[in-house]
C-alpha cells in the first residue's frame, strides 16, 4: 500500500492480546498517526456493564442485558470515547468495580452478537478512513476482514508490574502479588471464551511488546501496514 491515508472503508487493523499487554495504548497511538478511527472495544463492554449497574440489572441475567441493550445507541468517536445515547463516558468505565463487573456482560455470547454488530457499523461512516480496533476478539470476530491483525504478547509478570507502575503513578494503592493474581484470573476466563479468546490468529503478526518502548512498537505497527 504506497498511501496509508487513501479513503478505503475496508481498512482495519486489528490489534488483540491479553488483558494489560498495552494494546490499547498502541492502537490509539496508531490510529492518531494514521489519522483513522480508534475502536476501543474493551470499553464499548465497559459501557454496557456500567449502565447495566446503573439501572441495577443482574448482570448475569442475559435477557435483562439484552433488552437494555437493544433500547440503548451505543457508539465511539474516532479517539476511541465511548458515547451512550449521545453521553460521553470515559472514568466511570475504569473503576475497580466495572473491572471486576465487565467479564460477566462480556460472557454473553447474544450480548457479544449485538454489540459487534453495532461496531462493525463503525465502517459504514463515511467518514473514517480506516480503524484500528483493539479487544480480544477484534480480529477473529468483529473484523475479521482486518488486513492486518497484531497479536501483542507480554509476559504475564511484565504486565503485572507495568499496572502496578500504573496504579502508583495514578496514586492508587498497590499489591504486586493481587495484580498477580487477578491478570492471570482474567487470562484463563479470557481463555475459556472459545472463538472471542485472545489468541494469535493464524496470518497475524506477533509483536512481543516486552522489551521495546512504545514509539519502537508503533515504528513496527507503521511498518507493517505500509507494507500492506
Ligand atoms: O480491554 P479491557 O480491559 O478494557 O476490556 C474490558 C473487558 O471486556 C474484559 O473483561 C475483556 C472484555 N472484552 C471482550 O470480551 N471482548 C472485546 N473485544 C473487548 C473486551
Amino acid at each position: 500500500m504506497s498511501e496509508v491515508n487513501q479513503p478505503q472503508m475496508d481498512l482495519v487493523v486489528a490489534i488483540d492480546g491479553q488483558s494489560g499487554s498495552g494494546k490499547s495504548t498502541l492502537a490509539r497511538r496508531l490510529a492518531q498517526s494514521l489519522g483513522w478511527a480508534y475502536l476501543d472495544s474493551g470499553a464499548w463492554y465497559r459501557a454496557l456493564t456500567w449502565m447495566a449497574l446503573q439501572q441495577g440489572l443482574n448482570l448475569k441475567d442475559e435477557q435483562e442485558i439484552l433488552q437494555m441493550l437493544s433500547q440503548t445507541k451505543i457508539t465511539s468517536q474516532s479517539d476511541g470515547t465511548v458515547l451512550v445515547d449521545g453521553s460521553v463516558l470515559t472514568e466511570e468505565l475504569r473503576t475497580p468495580l466495572i473491572d471486576v463487573s465487565v467479564s460477566d456482560v462480556a460472557d454473553h455470547p447474544m450480548v457479544r452478537k449485538a454489540l459487534t454488530l453495532q461496531m462493525q457499523m463503525l465502517l459504514a461512516q463515511k467518514t473514517v478512513l480506516g480503524i484500528v480496533a483493539d479487544g480480544r476478539d477484534a480480529g477473529s470476530i468483529i473484523f475479521p476482514q482486518a488486513a492486518l491483525k497484531v497479536f501483542v504478547k507480554v509476559p504475564l509478570e511484565t504486565r503485572a508490574k507495568r499496572r502496578q507502575a500504573q496504579n502508583e503513578m495514578a496514586g492508587l494503592s498497590s499489591n504486586y502479588a493481587q495484580i498477580l493474581g487477578s491478570l492471570s484470573q482474567r487470562d484463563e476466563r479470557d481463555a475459556g471464551r472459545g472463538t472471542s479468546a485472545p489468541r494469535a490468529l493464524p496470518g497475524a503478526k506477533v509483536l512481543e511488546n516486552h522489551s521495546v518502548t512504545v514509539e519502537q512498537a508503533i515504528g513496527c505497527l507503521l511498518n507493517w501496514v505500509k507494507a500492506l
